[in-house]
């Protein structure tokens, strides 16, 4: 069974990656966040520097994730990246958000098959670098998705990861697992499942459900349990180490922002999103979330999150 760590955009840079895997392990494959692929004349070498070898472990297996509705473009962004050295690149046909839907790109793709077999037949004509793809149930319906599906299943992909919602729906509600059948059932490549794996339960309802899936790929739930992939895993970690990796993590994450974000303000705002995932475990009464929210310093900011960590050594060795 293999686990893959979900692209988060403004999460899962380089740098989280890195402290990631060195801190909690566990995962076997982290996507990189997309980068949009544009004309490659119009193309800067800072689009690529979340996936620069030099910004990333080269213990780690990184896969670039490609945000595209134009096969040439794709090609021409898939050959830098392949001369990086990666040999997997993801298309990226389920991001939900309208301004990129509006663009038929991302899961926006989905409802032109036309459009797909188009770009397909282009990008595939490159055997340099294996393809896989990232997608979702469909745009506004499961049609949608299996017409995907069944194009799909004409090309040499390497891997359909799909998560189970629709494009319209973007995180609400729950994931759809019948529907999710319907499109794991009808695909004839290797499938990576995605969606709403928050606990161990998750997990187990998941897999006991589809037991021949053998790769699971974890988001927002491996974000605010760090700890999620080990323990589904089976490994077993004492709290206090748990303690100590949250916070080296923590600092380490912290020390990175420090010194690419200018003032105080922007570093705060960017750890509040970390503390968004973390706080979900650590701090389930959101007592201290509700404090981070209202920093404005970096005095602030260092004062509760060491109270954070004291509190729950204190915790910990209280209920010993
Ligand atoms: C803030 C945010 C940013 C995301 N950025 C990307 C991205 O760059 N590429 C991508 O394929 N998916 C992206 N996703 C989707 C996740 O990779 C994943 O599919 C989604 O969170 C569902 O998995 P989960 O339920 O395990 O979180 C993003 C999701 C969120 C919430």
């Amino acid at each position: 069974m293999k686990l893959a760590l979900a692209p988060i955009q403004g999460m899962t840079i380089a740098h989280y990656r890195n402290l990631y895997a060195d801190i909690f392990g566990s995962i076997d494959k982290y996507y990189a966040p997309f980068i949009a692929t544009t004309n490659p004349i119009k193309a800067s070498t800072s689009l690529f520097r979340d996936i620069l070898p030099e910004s990333n472990s080269s213990t780690i297996n990184i896969v670039p994730q490609l945000l595209s509705n134009n096969g040439s473009d794709f090609r021409s962004f898939a050959s830098t990246i392949v001369n990086m050295g990666y040999k997997e690149i993801n298309w990226n046909i389920g991001c939900p958000y309208p301004m990129v839907t509006k663009k038929k790109k991302g899961s926006g793709i989905l409802p032109y098959p036309d459009m797909i077999k188009e770009f397909l037949d282009e990008v595939c004509l490159d055997k340099s670098y294996n393809l896989t793809v990232k997608m979702r149930l469909g745009l506004n319906n499961l049609d949608e998705g299996i017409k995907a599906i069944e194009l799909l299943n004409d090309y040499p992909l390497k891997g359909v990861i799909i998560h189970g919602r629709t494009g319209i729906q973007k995180y609400e509600g729950s994931v759809d697992l019948d529907s999710f059948e319907v499109l794991y059932s009808s695909c004839k490549h290797e499938i990576t499942y995605n969606g709403d794996i928050f606990s161990y339960a998750d997990f187990k309802n998941i897999s006991e459900r589809f037991p021949t899936i053998n790769n699971f790929m974890l988001g927002r739930g491996a974000l605010r349990d760090p700890f999620l992939a080990s323990t589904i895993k089976g490994i077993s970690i004492p709290t206090v180490e748990k303690i100590v990796k949250l916070r080296d993590f923590h600092d380490g994450i912290y020390k990175h922002y420090k010194n690419i974000l200018s003032g105080d303000k922007h570093l705060c705002d960017k750890m509040k999103e970390f503390w968004m995932y973390m706080s979900f475990h650590i701090d389930p009464s959101g007592k201290f979330i509700k404090k981070v929210k209202k920093c404005r310093t970096n005095k602030a900011y260092l004062d509760i999150t060491n109270q954070i960590f004291d509190s729950m050594l204190k915790e910990l060795y209280l209920t010993r």
